[in-house]
């Protein structure tokens, strides 16, 4: 039998190792230790349940533990199973939709135990026999576990048909879906919610929980409806907070510390990174959340004047590459999206033995997740010490001979030092200081903010069109 000091003390060691797993994410070359702190954390914190519940059936004769021990590892092997399949196929660029998948799992899990604790406190110890009602801070804890775990799982869902982009229903595609009213209508639902859970808190009756659920989970749908596609890394994100802090409210209902812990820190982690992300997009909370950005990225693009490029071919670009002295690459979303990180470090490769000093700069925004471009230069096992983040580079660019931009667009972008520019004040990778700009992208359409971007045109720079795989490819060839 664990005694409770001993449950306790484990739950510690396990939140410790949550935060070591946190620290450890924060950097690639820590990433797979961090990982391992969770998952040990995990573990811990399981085996330490499982001993408490058997610890809780020697007080409570009504718990049947044999049948509950059961339920948790019936639950483990088919979840588990489930999740090691999905994480050995989901290609990396489909991770966003997997993390969003996850975090409406995690939701509705709040909703199932709202739901087991209602129908049988003394199951969870919170009354000392079936029919007693269960005590008012309980209930509130309830309501708020609930409706922040019903809100989640229905916007994880939208948020995880957005992204993933096989779905043909309407509100499953990356184009915002605004209505007339739309506002209002949040806000009258929301109210007849509260109202609801303050209804549940009170009387503690089954029927104005379930008007309160319902109305939760048609919330998660309309407020994430009307945000664009391109807009969803930082939804999600701040879907995972809602997740924590929904898991957080039912560890009070539960008495339980360490879903306290564990809630609380990915409910601030997930706030912590939707507020960088939107800090590095220059854009407020508030902007993303009420939505419509993103969802038609290149209509600015429409108003770009007739301007001249300068455009040259593979092989131009690898006589300058292979001329310079020093070089850095600016990943972007369009090197995601051709897949080309395993040719660009053979470029790269090719680059360093002809004595050239490589370096990639890596934008926090870069790409449509954060840490996209990490992941694919780790991908392709590109050296640690050769990846530079923007704070670290930015003072390098000028002494630079060439800067090759691949697939970026936005992170590159002197507009953001124009206080008229709707991306005014975003922090830029600035290549527009190296002696040499060599772009490629496959045309002069523009990136996610949807804006002309005057790098292109400066007379140091020459475009290469072409998809960026090839394009990196023919370069590699021609050195
Ligand atoms: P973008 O500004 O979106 O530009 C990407 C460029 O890649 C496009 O201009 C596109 O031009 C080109 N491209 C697309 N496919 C290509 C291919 N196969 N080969 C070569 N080029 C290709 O990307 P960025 O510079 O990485 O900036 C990221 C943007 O996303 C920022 O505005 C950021 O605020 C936003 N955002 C980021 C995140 C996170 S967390 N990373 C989340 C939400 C939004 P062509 O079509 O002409 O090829």
């Amino acid at each position: 039998m664990l005694s409770l000091n001993v449950v306790t003390l484990l739950y510690l060691v396990a939140a410790v190792c949550f935060i070591q797993a946190l620290k450890g994410l924060s950097h690639p070359t820590t990433s797979r230790r961090g990982n391992l702190f969770g998952m040990v954390g995990m573990a811990i914190a399981i085996v330490t349940t499982a001993g408490l519940m058997h610890t809780l059936s020697l007080h409570m004769p009504q718990v049947n533990l044999a049948s509950g021990l059961a339920w948790v590892l019936g639950a483990l092997i088919v979840g588990g199973a489930i999740g090691t399949r999905m994480a050995q196929r989901v290609p990396m660029t489909q991770m966003p939709e997997l993390v969003a998948f996850m975090h409406s799992m995690i939701g509705l899990a709040a909703v199932c135990i709202a739901v087991a604790v209602i129908a049988e406190p003394q199951a969870f110890g919170l009354t000392a026999a079936p029919g007693l009602p269960i005590p008012l801070g309980n209930r509130v804890e309830l309501f708020i576990g609930t409706f922040v775990g019903a809100i989640t799982f229905s916007g994880s869902v939208i948020a995880f048909g957005k992204l993933s982009g096989r779905f043909k229903l309407r509100v499953f595609q990356g184009a915002p879906v605004v209505f007339r009213g739309q506002h209002l209508l949040n806000a009258v639902l929301g109210t007849v919610m509260l109202a609801g859970g303050v209804l549940f808190a009170l009387d503690g009756h089954w029927a104005p929980f379930i008007v309160m659920t319902l109305i939760a989970f048609a919330l998660g749908v309309l407020l994430i409806i009307p945000i664009g596609g391109a807009d969803m890394p930082v939804v999600v994100s701040m879907l995972n907070s809602y997740s924590g802090w929904a898991a957080a409210g039912i560890g009070f209902s539960l008495n339980n510390p360490m879903l306290i812990i564990a809630g609380s820190l990915v409910g601030s982690s997930g706030a912590i990174l939707s507020y960088i992300m939107c800090k590095a997009m220059n854009r407020s909370f508030f902007n993303v959340i009420l939505g419509g950005f993103g969802g038609e990225a290149a209509q600015g693009a429409a108003a770009q004047a007739e301007r001249s490029v300068k455009s040259g071919s593979a092989d131009d670009a690898a006589f300058l590459l292979g001329n310079a002295d020093s070089v850095i690459i600016v990943p972007g979303y369009g090197l995601a999206v051709a897949r080309a990180q395993h040719p660009l470090k053979e470029l790269a490769a090719k680059l360093t033995e002809k004595g050239v000093t490589v370096r990639y700069a890596i934008h926090p925004v870069a790409g449509r997740m954060p840490g996209h471009m990490n992941v694919l230069l780790a991908e392709a096992e590109v050296p640690y010490d050769q990846v530079f983040e923007m704070d670290d580079i930015n003072a390098e660019f000028g002494q630079t001979d060439v800067v090759l931009v691949l697939g970026a667009n936005d992170v590159v972008n002197p507009a953001a030092h124009d206080p008229g520019s709707p991306i005014a004040g975003m922090p830029i990778l600035e290549a527009y200081k190296a002696r040499t700009v060599i772009v490629n992208k496959r045309s002069m359409a523009a990136g996610y903010a949807g804006l002309d971007n005057d790098l292109f045109y400066l007379d140091k720079t020459m475009m290469v069109f072409g998809d960026a795989k090839k394009v990196v490819e023919d370069m590699a060839k021609a050195l």
